[in-house]
């Protein structure tokens, strides 16, 4: 499916509403190997993506395939729990359903995560990095999810993008990671359509025009909720080195990815509770 209009928005939002008489109020997409914080939903109502009109299904290993809704830290969540890339062969347009569909139903703030290779050589695997700010190259290029004819009901032709992640849960975020005493990094995440990993050439052009880490999701679902003017946080898993010099005999894997995602999901949680208290 190319387009998605209001009437997709509105037929899939109405299967949530029905399927779940919870409100929610945030918004959490959850990356790969970041599946377990699904679990700690209290009182979930749970929807297959297959009972929703127009889901997109996540064909990726890691990544489930439902809405988790329910409470976490005194806020009513509703959790994406896996997601479908630009390089599954989805339209931009498409895999950014879910957040007009948070939209749609009333959630004015969106919690997303990823897992992220770090260029930056000041990151270690294991680390999260808040994202500061993104480079959308398949929107430089012409892939943005708001080509087409603008719907004016999901927001503006030319939404402003100054400053896609909010500064005060930024802040939050930070004293949160500093109370609990593990490293926040903060960086440039630079989105890429993959599904090959970067060459280490690809790796030196990102890191030389400001990429801190780079990653095949997020930046979409980011301007579509800064579309709606939703208020955005983003976190990313440095699941490995993306490293422009590597050692002979390195790799990066699909298993490597989804193996460190699941060690920092203990910090990644501990971080988003933080932030759901304090919002
Ligand atoms: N590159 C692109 N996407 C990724 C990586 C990477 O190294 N690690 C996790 N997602």
């Amino acid at each position: 499916m190319n387009e998605i209009t209001a009437t997709h928005v509105a037929a899939a939002g109405t299967a949530v509403r029905q399927l779940s008489p919870y409100q929610p109020t945030v918004g959490l997409v959850l990356g790969s190997g970041l599946n377990a914080l699904a679990d700690s939903i209290q009182n979930p109502h749970i929807i297959p993506y297959e009972q929703i009109p127009h889901w997109p299904a996540s064909t990726v290993p890691g990544h489930g395939g439902r809405l988790v809704i329910g409470q976490l830290e005194g806020q009513t969540v509703l959790v994406q729990q896996g997601r479908a890339h630009f390089y599954e062969g989805y339209s931009m347009s498409h895999i950014t359903l879910p957040v007009r569909v948070m939209r749609f139903l009333g959630i004015q703030t969106l919690i997303v995560t990823n897992a992220a290779g770090g260029i930056n050589a000041a990151f270690q695997p294991g680390e999260l990095m808040l994202i500061t700010d993104h480079i959308n190259f398949l929107g430089i290029a012409g892939h943005n999810p708001l080509r087409g004819p603008n719907e004016d009901s999901f927001g503006p032709r030319f939404p402003d993008m100054t400053r896609p992640y909010d500064l005060h849960l930024r802040q939050i975020a930070l004293e949160v990671a500093q109370a609990r005493g593990f490293t926040l990094q903060q960086g440039v995440y630079g989105y890429v359509a993959g599904p090959s990993f970067e060459t280490p050439a690809e790796l030196r052009f990102l890191r030389a025009v400001g990429a801190d880490a780079v990653g095949m999701s997020t930046v979409p679902e980011v301007v579509v909720a800064r579309h709606g003017g939703m208020r955005v946080v983003g976190i990313s898993s440095i699941t490995n080195k993306a490293d422009p010099d590597p050692q002979p005999g390195t790799t990066v894997t699909h298993d490597e990815v989804l193996e460190t995602g699941k060690q920092i999901v203990p910090n990644l949680m501990a971080l988003i509770r933080g932030i759901l208290l304090r919002i």
